[in-house]
C-alpha cells in the first residue's frame, strides 16, 4: 500500500499537492458538514418551535390569576360541589347529609349564625372551611354554601347578603 502511494508521488510538486490534499479535504469536508448542520438546524427551527411550543404548553397555558381581577364570587351550589360535597354527600365522618332534614334540624335551630361560624371555624371531625383556603372560599361564599346546602335539607335560612367590596390596595396580603 504505502509502496503503490509512494509510487504515486514522483515528484516534489506532487508530493506538495499530496499534503495540501491532505490537509485541506479534511478540513473542507468538516467545513462543509458544519455549514450542513447549520442549515439543519435552520430549517427544523420551525418545527422546533411548534414542539417547544407544544411542550411548555401547559405551562405557558397555566393561567396565573391577576390578583388586582375582581374575583367572581362563587355560589353556595358551587362551593358545596366543590369543598363540601365530599363528606356532606355521604354523611362522612358523621357529616350532617345533604338533603336530610332529619340531620340538619336540631342544627339549624341554633341559627344561622351559629352554622356559619361551625363552619368556617369548623366542628369535630370537619376542619376549617370545609378545608379550603380562605384565598379560595371567603366567609361570604362559606355562608352561602351553608345556606345552599341547609335550605337543601328541609331549612329556610335567608342567602346571605354579600359583603361590601374589599378595595384592593394592590399589595398581596398572606
Ligand atoms: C372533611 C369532611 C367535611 C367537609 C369537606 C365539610 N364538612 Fe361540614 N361537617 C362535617 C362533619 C363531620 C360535621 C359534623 C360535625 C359535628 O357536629 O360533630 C359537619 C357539620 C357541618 C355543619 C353543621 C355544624 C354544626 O355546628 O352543627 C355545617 C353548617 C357544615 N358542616 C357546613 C359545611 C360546609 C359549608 C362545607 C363546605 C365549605 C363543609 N361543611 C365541608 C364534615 C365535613
Amino acid at each position: 500500500m504505502s509502496e503503490q502511494h509512494g509510487s504515486m508521488i514522483k515528484n516534489p510538486k506532487q508530493l506538495i499537492t499530496v499534503i495540501f490534499a491532505a490537509f485541506f479535504i479534511p478540513l473542507i469536508v468538516i467545513l462543509l458538514l458544519l455549514i450542513y448542520a447549520d442549515s439543519r438546524t435552520k430549517h427544523s427551527s420551525v418545527p422546533n418551535t411548534e414542539s417547544t411550543l407544544k411542550i411548555i404548553k401547559p405551562v405557558a397555558n397555566l393561567n396565573f390569576v391577576d390578583s388586582t381581577a375582581p374575583k367572581a364570587i362563587k355560589t353556595g351550589e358551587g362551593v358545596y360541589k366543590s369543598v363540601c360535597a365530599s363528606c356532606h354527600t355521604s354523611g362522612a365522618a358523621g357529616a350532617p347529609k345533604f338533603e336530610d332534614a332529619a340531620a340538619w334540624t336540631a342544627r339549624v335551630s341554633k341559627g344561622y349564625d351559629y352554622l356559619v361560624s361551625s363552619a368556617i371555624k369548623g366542628k369535630n371531625a370537619m376542619p376549617a372551611r370545609g378545608g379550603a383556603a380562605p384565598d379560595d372560599v371567603s366567609d361570604y361564599e362559606i355562608a352561602r354554601a351553608v345556606v345552599y346546602m341547609v335550605n337543601a335539607s328541609g331549612g329556610k335560612l335567608k342567602e346571605p347578603k354579600e359583603p361590601p367590596p374589599v378595595k384592593d390596595t394592590g399589595t398581596e396580603k398572606k
